[in-house]
């Protein structure tokens, strides 16, 4: 059974679905994460994406699913789909995806938190490039110092401004928020509260997983 975590910027999809990925037997795909790392490969692609998600628009639905389409075709077992769908039309070509992979969704989860918490927790956010090319983000399981000392390199996401949060905000609110109405027609939405710690949301999360 594949799930979708959605929720707004910042509401803690990456951070969750990296604990599900460690407790349970998921694969994670995050959709923000696989365009960085076509951004970071320096091909004319990446330089067309760094353009708009710097910015903090999306990448157009179209393009969005040839990319994801590759990942997916990968894995056997079961995906957390965080990030994807964001629009509408995402949702629908997610549901005809699975469908042609014989996969199929179980549960589309939105992590709720109230916006003030949203720009607080994402203006303090720090990542951490290693010599590998690889990048992890400072938390609970990987600190300041871990990254120190593997030689890694401190920096912060391009969009994670405040400017650039509050658009985001408005671009989720605008394109991304109608998929809700959406998977409670299928049947399939549910809520966690992301104002409390980590591993309570987690706990939550196991808990809609179950039910
Ligand atoms: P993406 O990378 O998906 O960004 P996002 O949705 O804005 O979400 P974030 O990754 O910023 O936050 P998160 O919810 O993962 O929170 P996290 O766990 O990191 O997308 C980036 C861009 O790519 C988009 O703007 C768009 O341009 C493009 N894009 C991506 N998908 C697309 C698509 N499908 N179509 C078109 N374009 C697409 O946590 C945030 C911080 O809070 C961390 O510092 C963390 O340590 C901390 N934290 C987490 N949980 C807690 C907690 N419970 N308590 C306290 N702190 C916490
Ligand atoms: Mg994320």
């Amino acid at each position: 059974m594949d799930i979708v975590l959605m929720g707004v910027p910042g509401a803690g999809k990456g951070t969750q679905a990296l604990k599900l990925e460690k407790a349970l037997d998921f694969k994670h795909i995050s959709t923000g994460d696989v365009l960085r790392k076509e951004i970071a490969s320096g091909s004319e692609l990446g330089e067309e994406i760094a353009a708009i998600i710097d910015n903090g628009d999306l990448i157009p639905d179209e393009m969005m699913l040839a990319i994801l389409k590759k990942e997916v075709a990968q894995i056997k077992q079961s995906i957390i789909f965080d990030g994807f769908p964001r629009t509408t039309a995402q949702a629908q070509m997610l549901k005809e995806m699975l469908g042609s992979l014989g996969r199929k969704l179980g549960k589309a989860i939105a992590i709720s938190l109230p916006e003030d918490v949203v720009v607080e927790r994402l203006s303090s956010r720090k990542q951490c490039r290693l010599p590998d090319g690889s990048v992890k983000q400072i938390g609970p399981d990987f600190s300041l110092q871990d990254c120190q000392a593997l030689e890694g390199e401190i920096f912060t996401r391009p969009d994670d401004t405040p400017e650039h949060v509050l658009h985001r905000l408005a671009v989720y609110h605008e394109q991304t928020e109608p998929i809700i109405n959406f998977y409670q027609r299928e049947g399939l939405y549910a809520e966690v509260n992301g104002e409390q710690s980590a591993d309570q949301v987690f706990e939550e999360l196991l808990a809609v997983l179950k039910a």
